[in-house]
């Protein structure tokens, strides 16, 4: 799996993080050290956005930047890696981004992000060197940490005290906000477990407004990550396929304010589809199920059918919702991405209640269901990840699902402790060796599964 190059770091003088800042800025004061973890996320794909709930965990993988203040306005990012080669500009109120895929930019967004939201007028610079083991392009939120790890540097430099002058809660929605820099749409799931999550837990996240709430994991199981060797990067056709969804859901809550206004009030408005449930509405399940069989034709609808159900014009469309989005060629799946909203909004609550009953049965039949809905409801599977569930699940795996964005990256998936080994083996002769050696592959991987262990969210770690 390609991970920025690390090794284990302790944070003492000989830290070879602290010696490649030292070599790499002669001239810079003694550095301060921040971490973010990754993570995976356990259930409720592709919620977030929409403001309804997900249950990820930290991972034991993880974002470090050593930093110093800089001089004038200039940001330096270095890596040590040839795969994230040397970046430097100008800190001001407007960055422009650097060339889509570029490193450099997740840095940006998060020190564009807390420039607006601190209405910063006098631009610091920072040195920085990053180092890192979370595999990249795989589904487990290497670029999230990134976005985080830079955040909290950049705070430090403000002189902006995490925990007092800022909660983790405020800077999780900032960076989440902050993250739409380099063009996904993502929702704040991620850096919301990066900031908000523990050691030993999962953490069922509630949106709008952000909370979470800690949730205990199974003693007697572990999850074990499993990458397809699909790359599953935020850029280019994956962003775009990316993006379909949250923006689909955008015209799916356009249909659905239509139909809701001409049922019950003409003055609701429906920002987001957790609006049904909470607020001024608090449908019920059943009710939102109705209003979706009501207001969205089972079949797909191109651009200007739904233009002519909403009584405006394509071009209207796209300026409030779409943006550039292509439209799909045989038109927008809107009930059955919808269908897989709601579902999965329940599956989240009753994994939560699963979790916390021990009860890994129903965990698992519980993620299974989640991959399905992603799958056929809501499009973000591929060949490789089916397979990979389907060998997982005869391997022995309670549960096995996508995690993360899918279109590749990896599966997570529920096995006892006492089948790991034989888990491991099947899922490697038959996944690894048979089904992958018919297909090209597209991950170099010197490790392709891993025991998922928690660790704590991001912060600073202590200077020696
Ligand atoms: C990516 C995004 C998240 C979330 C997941 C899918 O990780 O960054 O906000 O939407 O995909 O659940």
């Amino acid at each position: 799996m390609r991970e920025l190059s690390f090794q284990m770091i302790i944070n003492d003088p000989a830290d070879p993080l602290l010696k490649a800042f030292a070599m790499a800025y002669p001239r810079a004061s003694a550095p301060r050290v921040c971490r973010a973890p990754g993570r995976i996320n356990l259930i409720g794909e592709h919620t977030d956005y929409n403001g309804l709930p997900v249950l990820p965990v930290t991972l034991d993988r993880e974002i470090r930047i050593a930093f110093a203040g800089g001089s004038d306005s200039l940001v330096q990012l270095r890596a040590g890696d040839p795969g994230f080669p040397f970046c430097q500009f100008n800190n001001a109120a407007s960055i422009p981004p650097s060339p889509p895929g570029s490193w450099g930019n997740y840095c940006k967004a998060a020190i564009h992000g807390l420039n607006e939201y601190f209405r910063v007028t006098t631009f610091p610079g920072m040195d920085a060197y990053v180092s890192g083991n979370i595999p990249i392009a795989a589904g487990l939120s290497s670029s999230s940490a990134l976005v985080v790890a830079a955040g909290l540097a950049y705070l430090a430099i403000l002189g902006i005290r995490l925990d007092e002058d800022l909660s983790r809660l405020e800077l999780a929605q900032v960076l989440a906000e902050a993250e739409h820099y380099v063009g996904t749409r993502g929702g704040g799931m991620d850096q919301a477990i990066l900031l908000l999550g523990e050691e030993g837990a999962a953490c069922k996240i509630d949106f709008f407004p952000l909370r979470a709430e800690k949730v205990p994991l199974l003693t007697d199981y572990s999850f074990i990550v499993c990458h397809s060797l699909v790359r599953a990067e935020k850029t280019g056709d994956m962003m775009h396929r990316y993006n379909e969804g949250p923006l689909t859901c955008r015209l799916i809550c356009a249909l659905v304010e239509r139909q809701v206004q001409t049922d019950f009030d003409s003055t609701v408005e429906i920002a987001r589809l957790a609006d049904l449930w909470h607020g001024h509405l608090c449908l019920t399940h059943e009710e939102v199920q109705s209003l979706f069989d009501r207001s969205l034709p089972t079949e797909r609808m191109t651009l200007k059918q739904i233009a002519q159900r909403l009584n405006i014009t394509t071009e209207e469309i796209r300026r409030r919702w779409l943006g550039d989005l292509k439209e799909p060629e045989r038109g927008f799946h809107l009930r059955s991405r919808a269908r897989h909203q709601l579902t999965e909004y329940q599956r989240v609550e009753a994994a939560r209640d699963a979790l916390q009953a021990g009860d890994a049965d129903e965990l698992g039949q519980l993620m299974n269901r989640s991959h399905e809905s992603c799958a056929t409801d809501y499009y973000v599977s591929c060949p490789e990840l089916e397979a990979l569930v389907a060998i997982a699940r005869e391997a022995g795996a309670l549960g096995a699902r996508l995690t993360g964005a899918g279109f590749g990256g990896c599966t997570v998936n529920l096995v006892h402790n006492g089948l790991l080994e034989q888990f491991g083996a099947e899922v490697e002769r038959k996944y690894y060796h048979a089904f992958m050696s018919r297909r090209q592959q597209t991950v170099e991987l010197p490790e392709r599964m891993l025991i998922a262990r928690t660790s704590a969210g991001a912060g600073y770690l202590a200077p020696s």
